[in-house]
């Protein structure tokens, strides 16, 4: 969407992964803290998202969204002014229907008073969902809500939430920033894999702007760490939105490894605004590139099964011209090794390798842990 935001794909936190309606100011403020802690904030997050369950169950007399007192006891106002002080930015949720998914007042006809109290309370960023929705065309729900956004003059991210109907990734990109194509995650590998399966295919409707949305992160959610790595790495190559699901309050050490990797982020974030492709899929084993701006590609081996195996390709297989000597860079070990061509590791089963390869042998470049590369050259 040319609102001038989501130049790259946008970072947060939301909480439903985590907690469904468990939603509360308290939760907000804690998380927000917790992400300048642990290093998040640092990393390039900034969105905190407030999911379904945060209002009362009618509108005011004057038929305004009212934030439930008991769970946000200073409003949205107060809870983004919060979260604002932190360095970091508000998001809200709604439906484009008559009621949200879990049967709050949606803002289907009050756009644009809804989109106004957003915007007078702070939001920087709003998820906007799909339930109840009256069969009303699809483009006159997301583009009223798009027009009601714009007219408040706030910068506010639009995440469309309408679960791949519609073949939304082929308008998406003329009405939101950023735009489900699936139904939900949940924390397991074969939901993870779907996804994946079905959002890899949609590169070509990504860019600055406008971000195929495979869903939130359930990363530190109960999937092995392997997978967990895995759904960090497909995600970053697929340069889709990093949007924590899990509980920071309980995140461990190796949960927060994965959230907080620059390498891995840097391929997410990474100015040229490409998803990566397939390169080649074969037997559930899979190679995935992504070309970075500074003629860098980030390659992701991914084997899909339940046993480790090895896979290959080649640095001109994903795109690199053809030179005599690259360096691949492993983004999780942060290893430099050196390769005439072959680019090959041994993967876990659900595992992923990744690689940012450059040309040459010279030294590092792009990486946080230059001494690492330094002494692997
Ligand atoms: C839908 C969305 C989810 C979440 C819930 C909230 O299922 O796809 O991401 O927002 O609604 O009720």
């Amino acid at each position: 969407l040319g609102n001038g935001l989501a130049k790259t794909p946008p970072m947060g936190w939301n909480d439903w992964n985590a907690f469904g309606c468990g939603i509360s100011e308290q939760l907000v403020k804690d998380t927000a803290d917790r992400m300048v802690a642990n290093g998040m904030k640092d990393a390039g997050y900034q969105y905190v998202n407030i999911d379904d369950c945060w209002m009362t169950h009618n509108r005011d007399s004057a038929g305004n969204l009212v934030p439930d007192p008991a769970k946000f006891p200073d409003g949205i106002k107060g809870t983004a002014d919060y979260v604002h002080g932190k360095g970091l930015k508000l998001g809200i949720y709604e439906s484009a229907g008559t009621a949200t998914c879990a049967g709050y007042p949606g803002s289907l006809n009050h756009e644009q008073q809804d989109a106004n109290s957003f915007a007078a309370w702070g939001v920087d960023y709003l998820k906007y969902d799909n339930c109840n929705n009256q069969g009303v065309p699809y483009q006159q729900r997301y583009n009223a809500m798009r027009d009601a956004l714009a007219r408040t003059g706030r910068p506010i991210v639009y995440s469309l939430c309408e679960w791949g109907e519609d073949s939304v990734w082929t308008w998406g990109s003329a009405t939101g920033n950023l735009w489900r194509t699936t139904g939900d995650i949940n924390a397991s590998y074969g939901s993870m894999l779907s996804i994946f399966h079905s959002n890899v295919k949609l590169a070509q409707y990504a860019g600055p702007g406008g971000w195929n949305d495979p869903d939130m992160l359930e990363v530190g959610n109960g999937m092995s760490f392997t997978e967990d790595r895995s759904e960090f790495s497909l995600w970053a190559e697929m340069a889709a939105p990093l949007i924590s699901g899990t509980d920071l309050r309980g995140a461990t050490p190796a949960t927060l490894s994965l959230y907080t990797d620059r390498d891995v982020i840097a391929v997410d974030q990474d100015s040229l605004g490409r998803q990566g492709t397939q390169v080649s899929s074969s037997g559930g084993l899979d190679v995935l590139a992504k070309p970075l701006s500074n003629g860098d590609v980030a390659v992701v081996l991914f084997n899909e099964n339940g046993s480790a195996a090895t896979i290959s390709t080649t640095a001109s297989a994903v795109g690199l011209p053809s030179a005599s000597s690259y360096r691949l860079n492993n983004l999780w070990s942060h290893v430099v090794t050196g390769t005439s061509g072959s680019i090959s590791a041994t993967v876990p089963g659900h595992g992923s390798v990744m690689y940012r390869v450059s040309q040459g042998s010279g030294s590092s470049v792009g990486t946080t842990h230059p001494l690492v590369a330094a002494s692997a050259n």
